[in-house]
């Protein structure tokens, strides 16, 4: 009181100005540190140039129009034999979404080759869920090649480089394609789970000469279901002409890209338990930051308002794309244009269409 007293607040003395500015200075940096990756993705329309763009291939396609006439509008030719498509898989924990892309691509598929790791992105031991519910897929087994790509576990510390590992999956998988028996001029596919391409596309690429030999897919993207419609900037998915050179990617490969291919459904899982297990399993598993970021009750709220489960900015290239996205997805209504097999079964699949957003536990 009595230092007070000497002095108004007007004259506080240089010490006390001082203390407070430090006081600032730590709270700034505190809060710096805290929101770093926000502020970072805030700026990346500064510290990031986008990739070149695609060139566009236009798609078309109308129910019962012939294939000759679907080929000579793309510029192709129509073949007297339908080409064998192989389906390369990454899986990790999809089962529900894999089961929709098995029933829905069975007729055009010749193989699906599925590898799955023992370990997720992030080194932590996971069980292999494919192998323990085969029965649920014994309707396609008779098209299913299988194999576990051996992961390793991390050890504190070490920090395991993400080329050797995509590297070493993409051998474990050129493997197992030839295990499958491909041979040059089959359609491989190389997808993660969740990107699914339409089976008119796949007619496409059966059916179509002259078709490039490698095309990335472009596809629908989806957030949590299909009620939640981000946006077509799905693009990782390729269809390749398999020939000598054909190796097994998952990133860039050619500057064109097929349009409205199919669907890529993120986080589209019927429990909360899988969302909790992907969130930790991903490859930027350093986003879960928080421990309540994996709290059951957070994760529902987040889906039913289709706001984003790590908190995080949109990852854009412009300021104008990061506020159109910022916030939470819009709700769609339309359950038009979705895999067959879905619709069919919409009972048993309420969780991916509009109103369903409510999730079971387990
Ligand atoms: C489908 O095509 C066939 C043969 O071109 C035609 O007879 C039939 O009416 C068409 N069906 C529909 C629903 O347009
Ligand atoms: C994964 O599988 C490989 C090959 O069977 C095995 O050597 C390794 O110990 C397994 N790792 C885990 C974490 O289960």
């Amino acid at each position: 009181m009595a230092y007070r007293s000497r002095h108004t607040p007007r004259q506080k003395s240089p010490k006390l100005r001082f203390v407070f500015l430090i006081l600032l200075a730590i709270v700034f940096v505190i809060e710096l540190f805290i929101h770093s990756q926000k502020i970072s993705y805030f700026f990346r329309p500064v510290w990031d140039k986008p990739p070149a763009p695609f060139t566009r291939i236009p798609h078309y396609y109308a129910e019962n129009v012939s294939m000759d006439h679907l080929c000579r509008l793309h510029g192709w030719s129509l073949r007297s034999q339908p080409r064998r498509i192989f389906d390369a898989i990454i899986f990790s924990n999809e089962l529900d979404i894999l089961d929709i892309r098995l029933r829905e691509l069975y007729p055009y598929v010749s193989k699906f080759v599925i590898l799955e790791s023992n370990t997720t992105f992030t080194g932590i031991p996971k069980p292999q869920f494919f192998a323990s519910n085969r029965a649920r897929f014994a309707f396609a087994a008779d098209k299913v090649i299988d194999g576990l790509f051996p992961g390793q576990v991390a050890t504190p510390g070490s920090h395991r480089d993400p080329f050797v590992l995509e590297s070493d999956q993409r051998k474990s998988m050129n493997k197992l394609l030839h295990h499958a028996g491909i041979m040059n001029g089959d359609i491989l596919l190389m997808a993660d789970t969740d990107e699914i391409p339409s089976p008119h596309t796949l007619k496409l690429l059966q059916w179509c000469d002259e078709i490039p030999p490698v095309m990335h897919l472009e596809l629908k993207h989806y957030m949590y279901s299909f009620e939640f419609p981000v946006d077509y900037s799905s693009w990782r998915a390729t269809a390749n002409v398999y020939g000598p050179l054909t190796r097994y990617r998952h990133s860039r490969r050619t500057d064109v890209i097929f349009s409205d291919a199919g669907w890529h459904c993120s986080f589209c899982f019927r429990y909360i338990s899988e969302f909790a297990f992907k969130m930790m399993a991903y490859s930027h598993a350093d986003r879960v930051k928080k421990r309540d970021f994996l709290c059951h009750k957070r994760i529902q709220e987040l889906i039913c308002k289709g706001d984003d489960l790590y908190d995080m900015l949109p990852e854009e290239y412009s300021f104008q794309e990061m506020i159109k996205k910022m916030g939470s997805i819009p709700r769609s209504a339309s359950a038009v244009h979705l895999p067959a097999y879905l619709i069919e079964n919409a009972h048993k699949f309420r969780f991916l269409l509009p109103g369903g957003c409510m999730r079971e536990p387990e």
